[in-house]
Order: C-alpha cells, then sequence, then structure tokens
C-alpha cells in the first residue's frame, strides 16, 4: 500500500470525504480497495512477535482489531469532525454500549438525557446498573437539572441532540461546560443531526457517536456504528474494549459506509431541501395538530438548533389532528413514503412511535417525551420534494 502524503490540512469538507483515508495498493486502483480478511500473515516468525508488540504504527493483525478498509473509513470519520481518532463497531448500539462500558466501572455514575432512543435508554438505566454503574435521567434541555443530578461519582454525562423521536434540542455547549467543570466527560449521540450539520466536539464533546446505519450509510443497506474521540481515549480505553469484547466493524460494511461518505455532503443538504418544503406544507395543514422540526420557526429551541445545527436535517415530528386513528390512517395511505423504524434512507419513511420504537416505554415515559398515539415520525427521503409534497397532501385528505 501507498500512504497517501499529500497535505490534506486546507481541504473543506466535501474534498476529504472524497479523498481521506484512501490507501491505494500496488494496483493503483482509482476506488478504495476492499481488504475482506479476518485475519494476516507475516514475512516471519520475528515479524509476527514484533506486530504482537505493538511497535510498528499501522500493521493489522486480526481484524477484530483493525481492518485497512475500516481504517480507511475511520479517518475518513475523523476528518469530518476533526476527531484526533475513531472506532468503528457493527452497529451504532455497539458504539454506545463500547463507549460507555470502555470508560465506566463499578461505583460510577452517569447522567442522561431522558430523550434518548430507546436501546441507549435500555443500556444507561437497565444494563449498566446490571454492573454497578448508578444512572440518573434528566430533561437534557433544562441545565439546572443536569447541574443538580451530579456526584461526586459521575464520571459521563450523555445525549443525543435533536432527540428521537420529537426532536428536543440540547445545548451541547453548556452541557459540556457543566461535565468538565465537574471533572466528568460529554458523550453525544449526533445521529439525528449528521456530522454534516453538527459537530458536538468542536462544541467541547468529549466524545461522538454515530449509528452509521442511517444518513451516513444513507442507503439502507449495512449496519455500522463509529465511536470518534481523542488519541488518548480511544488508545487507552476504546481500542482495547473492542479489542477484547468484539464489536467490530465488517470490513464489507466499512468499504459500503466508506464509499457512502463521498455523497454524504449531497446527500443531508437534498434531505433537508425536502424536509423543508415538507415542513412548511404540514405547518399549514388544517389536518396536523402540531410539527416538530428543528428548522422552523415553529419550533420551541429554534435559536438554540440554529446556533449548534447548520440545517434542520430529515427527520419531522407530527402530530396528526385526532389520535391513533387518524395517525395510521395516513401512515397508511401514503403512496411513497414506506411504514418503518429506520431512518436517514434514501426512501421517506414513516414511524408510529408508540407502538414500535417507543412502544416498551411506560405511559408516564411517553407523556415525558410527548409521545402520543397521534404522533408520527417521518424520515424524509431523496425522492422529488414536489412528489413528497404531493403524497402527504393525497394522504391527509383521506383522513
Ligand atoms: C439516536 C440513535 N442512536 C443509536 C441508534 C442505534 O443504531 P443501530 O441501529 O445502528 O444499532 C439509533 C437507531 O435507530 C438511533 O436512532
Amino acid at each position: 500500500m501507498t500512504q497517501d502524503k499529500k497535505d490534506k490540512s486546507a481541504w473543506r469538507t466535501q474534498t476529504r470525504l472524497v479523498h481521506e483515508g484512501m490507501e491505494r495498493s500496488q494496483f493503483g486502483e482509482t476506488a478504495e480497495a476492499l481488504y475482506l480478511t479476518s485475519g494476516y500473515v507475516y514475512d516471519s516468525a520475528e515479524q509476527a512477535e514484533a506486530r504482537f508488540k505493538e511497535e510498528e504504527e499501522g500493521d493489522y493483525i486480526y481484524s477484530r482489531f483493525g481492518n485497512p478498509t475500516v481504517r480507511a473509513f475511520e479517518t475518513r470519520m475523523m476528518a469530518l469532525e476533526q476527531a484526533e481518532d475513531a472506532r468503528a463497531t457493527a452497529t451504532g448500539m455497539a458504539a454506545v454500549t463500547a463507549c460507555l462500558m470502555s470508560q465506566l466501572e463499578a461505583g460510577d455514575h452517569i447522567v442522561a438525557a431522558r430523550a434518548l432512543f430507546g436501546s441507549c435508554r435500555y443500556v444507561v438505566e437497565t444494563l449498566l446498573p446490571r454492573f454497578g454503574v448508578a444512572c440518573t435521567l434528566v430533561d437534557g434541555r433544562d441545565l439546572d437539572a443536569w447541574q443538580a443530578a451530579l456526584r461526586p461519582e459521575t464520571k459521563v454525562l450523555f445525549l443525543e441532540t435533536p432527540s428521537n423521536p420529537v426532536l428536543e434540542i440540547i445545548d451541547i455547549q453548556r452541557v459540556a461546560d457543566i461535565a468538565h467543570n465537574h471533572g466528568c466527560r460529554l458523550v453525544v449521540d449526533n445521529v439525528f443531526a449528521t456530522p454534516v450539520l453538527q459537530k458536538p466536539m468542536q462544541m467541547g464533546a468529549d466524545m461522538t457517536i454515530y449509528s452509521a446505519t442511517k444518513h451516513i450509510d444513507g442507503q439502507g443497506r449495512c449496519l455500522g456504528g463509529i465511536v470518534l474521540g481523542s488519541q488518548d481515549y480511544v488508545k487507552n480505553e476504546l481500542a482495547n474494549f473492542i479489542r477484547q469484547t468484539g464489536p467490530s466493524m465488517a470490513p464489507f460494511n466499512a468499504w459500503v459506509m466508506l464509499k457512502a461518505l463521498e455523497t454524504l455532503h449531497m446527500r443531508v443538504d437534498r434531505h433537508c431541501d425536502n424536509a423543508e418544503q415538507l415542513t412548511d406544507m404540514l405547518v399549514a395543514h388544517n389536518k396536523i395538530a402540531r410539527v416538530y422540526y428543528p428548522g422552523h420557526d415553529s419550533h420551541p429551541q429554534v435559536e438554540l438548533a440554529r446556533r449548534q445545527m447548520t440545517r434542520g436535517s430529515n427527520l419531522i415530528a407530527i402530530d396528526v389532528k385526532g389520535g391513533k386513528a387518524e395517525a395510521f390512517k395516513l401512515a397508511n395511505t401514503l403512496e411513497i413514503a414506506h411504514i418503518s423504524n429506520n431512518l436517514g434512507d434514501a426512501k421517506t419513511l414513516i414511524t408510529h412511535p408508540a407502538t414500535t420504537t417507543h412502544a416498551k416505554l411506560s405511559d408516564e415515559a411517553k407523556t415525558e417525551l410527548a409521545i402520543t398515539p397521534a404522533t408520527l415520525r417521518v424520515s424524509v427521503g431523496l425522492e422529488d420534494g414536489d412528489d413528497l409534497l404531493h403524497d402527504f397532501e393525497q394522504a391527509l385528505a383521506q383522513i
């Protein structure tokens, strides 16, 4: 492999998304090679011994520990957020679990925003306490609540913004200040915003997590995740956790994600164009009771959203007038949008959170998160924006 020696520091994001992490093989391929291998061979027993001593940076031993295609994906993601280091994982949930478990131990305490993706809530509320890590959930929008929840043993603050499903916004910079003043770290799940629209580490977060399954792949093909952080954290805490416990990303998935990053910027822009157009229609529609979209003036935290996100992303939550029957009718009558719990896909997807993604939450927890029987979450896709408008208009007309 030939190392790319160009100075890329002046390159803008879109250029780095196309070129960063490229290491050409002796064949001089234009597209990044896929190293679909679980292991590596050594020229000699001495070389194997040296590799296991990890004396030579960048040498590979076994793909659970590292793989050139996975590293290319990690390197491209690092460029996008200007992170010092990263480790890719098999899924977004593997990234969340590895990130938290690699830095917490029995006796520690974590404070998390209550508006979290269901499985993330399971990890902090149910899994970590089984291993002696106490957890407090707070309304993430309330900065005093973060401060009040801190204990001497608090090690990590964890949040997601915008949140799933009704797109609450949390002030990353202020929560990072609260964490750092207390000597603890802030972890941000940045799935909904995407790394194009919001860069948590540049606002003080210590680690950013992604489900790469969403906008990063963007075409509903592969599962994946990634944790970005400082060199010190990745090298001394995360890398060994992944090496020993094995939630590693498969090289094939890394290759799909790596190539998908080349179009991420353009796709996210188009997602936002379509979402903005659809929001304008929905806000004015007489069969819609409420619209949540961080890029629209009607969002209660629009100023904060504009401060930390460059655009509103592609997730919209709506409350249809009526209840579950009307929400189901809308979902069932759409012709272009599909009913699915996934998001960030090229295809527009619609979800009824109360009966799917958030079905396991108690009624009280659903009420806290403003999830009602009439709530639908729309992940706006890459179709023609006018076709999407017509699809929602014809479906609303049938309620
Ligand atoms: C905010 C958020 N975090 C994490 C995940 C988990 O990602 P994965 O499905 O890739 O494990 C999801 C998945 O929907 C999500 O929406």
